[in-house]
């Protein structure tokens, strides 16, 4: 009688075999949490379209800093929510030191050293018009210019104490430029995650309502320095240039719809590569589970491993406290 000689299902009928033979795993290792925070001290706001996060004044960001540190999360990555009233053409409160992340980054680090503390570098939520850089009279986002205010930034941040700053505005020549001036003011251990294949996508609308720059934003959009998405060779090119320029890790963003770029880019490069599973996609997933057509926590697990599959080092993730407690029990 006839037989496949092959049977692959033989190792898929035990949860014992499939647990020797599974290729890739997801662990509270691989996380990197993203915080929402405000100038307040006791205040925690919801975000209507990210359930389950919050704006994080200053005590509820302890308390999640030392939760991160009980689950074995490595790191946190900051983003400020900036009043208007603090906003401008120039963006000058990116770069103070007493301002809101440069405060936090000190007492974060502070109180938990070994906490890895991530800084965005990125001028969008210190822009009266919520663009990623100082513009000209037609609206342009002025490349040059703008990288000299990030590098303003990235040492304000590198001097209050962060371990990682990383650009995420896509101006062309930042990453070197930050890379040297943070040589040449001593911090050689502070190193850069580059946002390298950071794609112009609409995924990214939550995380703007929660930031508050999609008031500012108005209907501008980032198409004229952000990815196409159409595009995926142009991704390679970008990672190269972040990587010759000083770039420690580089980073696909957004994450799920585009795994193909992630594991272009992990299999050309061979260097840490991070992935951000962005807030439209944390949102996407907990809207259809609220309504009962997807399991979120099941689908949630998946994405994550899925990215991590695609070639991610480690995710930033809007869900990284859910999921190493679910990994933990
Ligand atoms: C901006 C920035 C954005 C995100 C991280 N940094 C949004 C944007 O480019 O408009 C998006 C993250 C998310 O959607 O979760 N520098």
């Amino acid at each position: 009688m006839a037989f496949p000689l092959q049977r692959p299902r033989r190792l898929r009928a035990n949860d014992f075999s499939r647990r020797l033979v599974r290729e890739h795993r997801l662990s509270a290792d691989d996380l990197i949490y993203p915080v929402f925070i405000l100038e307040s001290e006791q205040d925690r706001e919801p975000i209507a379209s990210m359930p389950g996060i919050e704006r994080l004044g200053r005590d509820p960001l302890f308390e999640t800093a030392e939760l991160c540190l009980e689950l074995g999360i490595p790191a946190l990555a900051l983003f400020p929510v900036v009043p208007a009233e603090r906003k401008s053409e120039e963006a000058k409160e990116a770069w103070q030191h007493d301002a809101l992340v440069q405060t936090r980054v000190s007492q974060l680090k502070e109180r938990f050293p070994e906490l890895g503390i991530i800084t965005d570098v990125a001028l969008d939520p210190f822009t009266s018009h919520g663009l990623d850089g100082l513009v000209d009279e037609d609206g342009y986002v002025l490349n040059d210019e703008t990288v000299d205010v990030l590098v303003r930034q990235a040492l304000s941040h590198a001097r209050a104490g962060a371990d990682v700053v990383a650009p995420s505005d896509m101006m062309d020549g930042r990453v070197g430029a930050i890379r040297r001036a943070l040589e040449e003011e001593g911090f050689s251990r502070v190193s850069i995650l580059a946002y390298s294949a950071k794609y112009a996508s609409a995924f990214y609308g939550p995380f703007r309502d929660a930031v508050g720059s999609a008031a500012s934003l108005g209907k501008s959009g980032k198409e004229s320095f952000q990815m196409d998405p159409g595009n995926s060779d142009e991704a390679l090119h970008e990672v190269a240039l972040d990587l010759d320029e000083g770039a420690d890790m580089v980073m696909v963003k957004p994450a799920m719809p585009y795994l193909d770029i992630l594991r272009r880019v992990k299999d050309r490069f061979q260097r840490p590569t991070l992935a951000y599973q962005v807030s439209g996609e944390y949102a996407m997933l907990h809207a259809a589970a609220a309504n009962g057509w997807l399991d979120g926590d099941k689908v949630m697990m998946e994405a994550l491993l899925s990215i991590k599959r695609a070639g991610a080092d480690a995710i930033l993730s809007y869900a990284a406290i859910d999921i190493a407690r679910r990994l933990r029990s």
